[in-house]
């Protein structure tokens, strides 16, 4: 079956927080990183069925999706994990908090590589914990890791490390010598990894793998907690359903018992729309990443034509990064929005100053009108 991405879909006035955002403005919205395509039809299905019930008490995670996720994980990652290993999450970013708030004492250290998905320096943060932002490098035209500056700025104190791979905003995909690398440092150091793989399964460049640091080694599989979800892939971020492998059995009872006291149970519709995702709609997902590479070339041939921007082929994700430092402009984010095109501003949302980030997963007709706009301010 084809699916079409280029279907038009009217978001305006349906609570949307992207769209919502610019409520009775003529905005093309290019921010959150929310994707304006229709769900694939069995997750459509799926949440048909849940509401057909008519009955939404609590649920506990249904059988076969643990199944699916087990071998999901086996066969994408090389990774065999137990069963128990697992904890669901209505989300991501309670996951990040989690993870900050099990390991260590208040007044630790949490470090992560900057410009970074913001939630990666409020987590520490709202967990007691000091945040060590260590910036990433750009080396042959990819944003990477320096290890020199991490190994330099480690201390006794530092229990964490938060790692995002695939990379938001710079859309990395960490080679396994980096990965290799991290895990030297942090199994050195007894520094727990937390890594964010939600973007694990829009991997744009083709000659790119995702890989799975706790697959590494059995030392920093015990050392770390792994954050996975089908929400960014299949587009199902507002339903909420994330989980964490966590194969170490102290951090991973912690982590269980913190959070059955503070996070909701994952609702019945989040579960079947991942078990219907991850189970049913491979087809629609290998389609979709065709859509994104397109776009994806499109908008890096664009925003290289603007003058004094820079922006770097990604390896994943649909959110470009884009370097706006040498057009000398103050304000770029405000003018782009004034001109009908709203991005996010770098600074503020990822400690990325002179950046902005451009989120392409929308119909072509709209990144082609949102150019059309940006043209009109910038040259
Ligand atoms: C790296 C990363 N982690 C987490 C999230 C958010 O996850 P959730 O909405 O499940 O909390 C995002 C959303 O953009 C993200 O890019």
């Amino acid at each position: 079956m084809t699916y079409d991405f280029d279907e038009i879909i009217d978001r305006t006035n349906t609570d949307s927080f992207k769209w919502d955002k610019y409520k009775d403005r003529d905005i093309i919205p290019l921010w959150v990183a929310d994707m304006d395509f229709k769900s694939a039809p069995p997750i459509i299905n799926a949440l048909e069925n849940v509401a057909k019930s008519g009955v939404y008490g609590y649920w506990h995670t249904p059988d076969e999706l643990i199944e699916v996720v087990i071998k999901r994980l086996e066969n994408r990652h090389h990774w065999k994990i137990q069963k128990e290993w697992i904890v669901w999450l209505p989300g991501m970013v309670p996951g990040l908090t989690l993870s900050c708030l099990v390991v260590g004492n208040d007044g630790d250290e949490v470090m992560t590589t900057v410009p970074v998905y913001g939630p990666f320096m409020r987590a520490p943060l709202a967990t007691r914990k000091n945040l060590v932002k260590v910036p990433l490098q750009l080396v042959n035209n990819r944003w990477t890791f320096d290890f020199d500056a991490i190994r330099a700025a480690i201390t006794p104190r530092t229990k964490v490390f938060m790692l995002c791979n695939p990379y938001n905003p710079a859309g990395t995909v960490f080679t396994k010598e980096e990965l290799q690398t991290l895990s030297d440092i942090c199994i050195e150091h007894n520094i727990v990894i937390c890594a964010d793989e939600i973007h694990c399964d829009l991997i744009l460049d083709e000659t790119k793998k995702h890989i799975s640091i706790a697959t590494l080694n059995k030392k920093i599989e015990n050392q770390s907690i792994t954050l996975l979800s089908p929400s960014k892939t299949f587009n199902i971020a507002g339903l909420g359903c994330s989980f964490a492998v966590i194969p170490n059995d102290e951090i991973r009872s912690k982590f269980a018992a913190i959070r059955s006291i503070i996070q909701p149970e994952v609702s019945a519709f989040a579960y079947q729309a991942a078990l219907a995702a991850y189970r049913d709609s491979e087809e629609w997902h290998q389609q979709l990443l065709v859509y994104l590479r397109k776009n994806h070339d499109f908008i890096l041939q664009e925003m290289n034509t603007f003058k004094g921007f820079k922006m770097q082929p990604l390896e994943a994700t649909y959110l470009a990064w884009i370097d706006t430092r040498e057009s000398e402009i103050e304000n770029v984010a405000k003018i782009i929005e004034d001109a009908g095109v709203a991005i996010s501003e770098g600074g503020m949302s990822f400690d990325g100053k002179g950046f902005i980030r451009l989120n392409f997963g929308t119909q072509m007709r709209r990144l082609e009108a949102a150019i059309w706009r940006m043209r009109k301010v910038l040259f």
